[in-house]
């Protein structure tokens, strides 16, 4: 494993008062998630907002400390090391952010922008070097060496997660953790930035955390597949597994809103919709964290007679207990490494064997079309990116022929 966590958990304090702030509560951002990441493969970690997707990715590249748990980087755990050796293990786990119109600097070149991570580890590239690394660095993410002089609002957003992508990889290293990386993108360009980080896994040998709401964007790209709701991994798999033969009722209803090709082909139950937002993780219901939203529970709950919108309309052992883990299956890839749980595809749910029967979808064999929101294919059209040569012009639309990416959240309702 290049990457692991184990048990970790991040809490931030809920403070109230004017002048005397005082403590009232914890917010328990992530609490109790073990992961791990094999080399030259990508985790696709999924959850809606607030699911405490960021808050991960921050603790794992170092920004931030974890409550609890342990964050090892080839296996060691990088809270017992020395400074120094931590530094270099950080090297290796860099971060590409969601929004590359806010997360770089307007006031500094993009040369300035690429070689700032040297700055933090000197001995990555000599100093003479570093004019040469830059300007390979643009080269290797498809930009303009010769654009090395501009400033971030001089390139289109593609153009920018490009040179985001350039940044997190000035220090070699070896996992991204990729944090939204194509959100706050065309749809079109978003294809084209997908595909550029494929192929520099290839060229690289890098290992991807890619973070995303929703299980269109990471179904091209992730090997693995991890589900998150408040806090928790509340299934995961590899991607047939996951996409295929999910088993959480969450999982279930985040997939029920990919858009497939024929949307006849769903079952008569049509979309299982989620109503309302998660609750806050400063007070996480109690039992199974997604009771107040779980179509299962209420559809097993009517089976027995209780209807209605009441908390008593689930079943208790949902209110009451909370779910852990548990094994369905084995991954059948013939790719595993043979450790005693990896290849596991687990879910957190009292009653997941329902779920999977309940409201099927009909997974990835129905070849996903490329639906609103979900990004093109492997080869979109290259062209579509602006050309980095020509003049850029800061006002405008990078190309106004794309779509813009639709307004389409994951769990909006829809007509059946
Ligand atoms: N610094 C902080 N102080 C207090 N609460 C925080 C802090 N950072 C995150 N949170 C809370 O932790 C929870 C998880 O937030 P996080 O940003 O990790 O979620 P996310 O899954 O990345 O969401 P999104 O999809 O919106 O990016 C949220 O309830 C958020 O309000
Ligand atoms: S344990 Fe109950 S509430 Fe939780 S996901 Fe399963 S059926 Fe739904
Ligand atoms: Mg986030």
């Amino acid at each position: 494993m290049v990457l692991e966590v184990r048990d970790l958990a991040k809490s931030y304090p809920v403070r109230q008062g004017v002048v005397l702030k005082r403590t009232t509560g914890h917010v328990q951002a992530v609490d109790g998630v073990s992961l791990a990441l094999r080399r030259g493969r990508t985790l696709g970690l999924v959850g809606e907002s607030g699911s405490g997707k960021s808050t991960l990715a921050r603790v794992l590249v170092g920004i931030e400390k974890p409550t609890r748990g342990q964050v090892l980087v080839d296996g060691e755990d990088v809270s017992t090391m020395s400074r120094g050796a931590r530094r270099e293990l950080r090297r290796n786990v860099q971060m590409v952010f969601q929004d590359p119109y806010t997360s770089l600097n307007p006031r500094m070149s993009v040369g300035d922008i690429v070689a700032e991570p040297f700055r933090i580890h000197r001995d990555a590239v000599p100093r003479g070097g570093r004019r040469r690394a830059v300007a390979e660095l643009l080269e290797l993410v498809g930009l303009d060496p010769d654009h090395v002089h501009r400033y971030p609002h001089q390139f289109s957003g593609g153009q920018r997660q490009r040179i985001g992508i350039a940044r997190a990889l000035a220090v070699k290293p070896r996992v991204l953790v990729c944090d939204e990386p194509v959100s706050a993108l065309d749809v079109s360009v978003q294809g084209q930035v997908i595909n550029l980080l494929e192929d520099l896994q290839d060229e690289l040998g890098l290992s991807y955390l890619f973070i995303a709401h929703d299980l269109a964007v990471v179904q091209h790209i992730a090997d693995e597949v991890a589900v998150m709701y408040l806090g928790r991994v509340v299934e995961e798999g590899d991607g047939p597994a996951v996409y295929g033969d999910a088993h959480h009722p969450y999982t279930r209803a985040l997939l029920s809103a990919v858009p497939v090709p024929d949307p006849t082909a769903r079952p008569a139950e049509g979309e299982l919709l989620l109503e309302g937002d998660p609750p806050s993780p400063a007070d996480p219901p109690s039992g199974c964290r997604f009771h107040t939203r779980c179509w299962l529970a209420r559809r097993l709950a009517e089976e027995h007679g209780v209807a209605g919108d009441g908390p008593e309309a689930v079943p208790e052992r949902c209110r009451t207990e909370d779910p852990v883990l548990v094994p369905l299956g084995r991954r059948g890839d013939g790719r595993d490494g043979g450790g005693d749980d990896e290849g596991a595809h687990v879910a957190a749910c009292h009653f997941a064997r329902e779920a999977a029967t309940l409201g099927a979808h009909p997974g990835p064999t129905a070849q996903a079309s490329p639906g609103p929101g979900t990004p093109p294919g492997p080869d979109p059209d290259p062209d579509a990116d602006p050309d980095p040569d020509a003049d850029p012009d800061p006002d405008a639309d990078p190309d106004p022929d794309l779509e813009p990416v639709p307004d389409r959240p994951v769990l909006e309702s829809r007509e059946r």
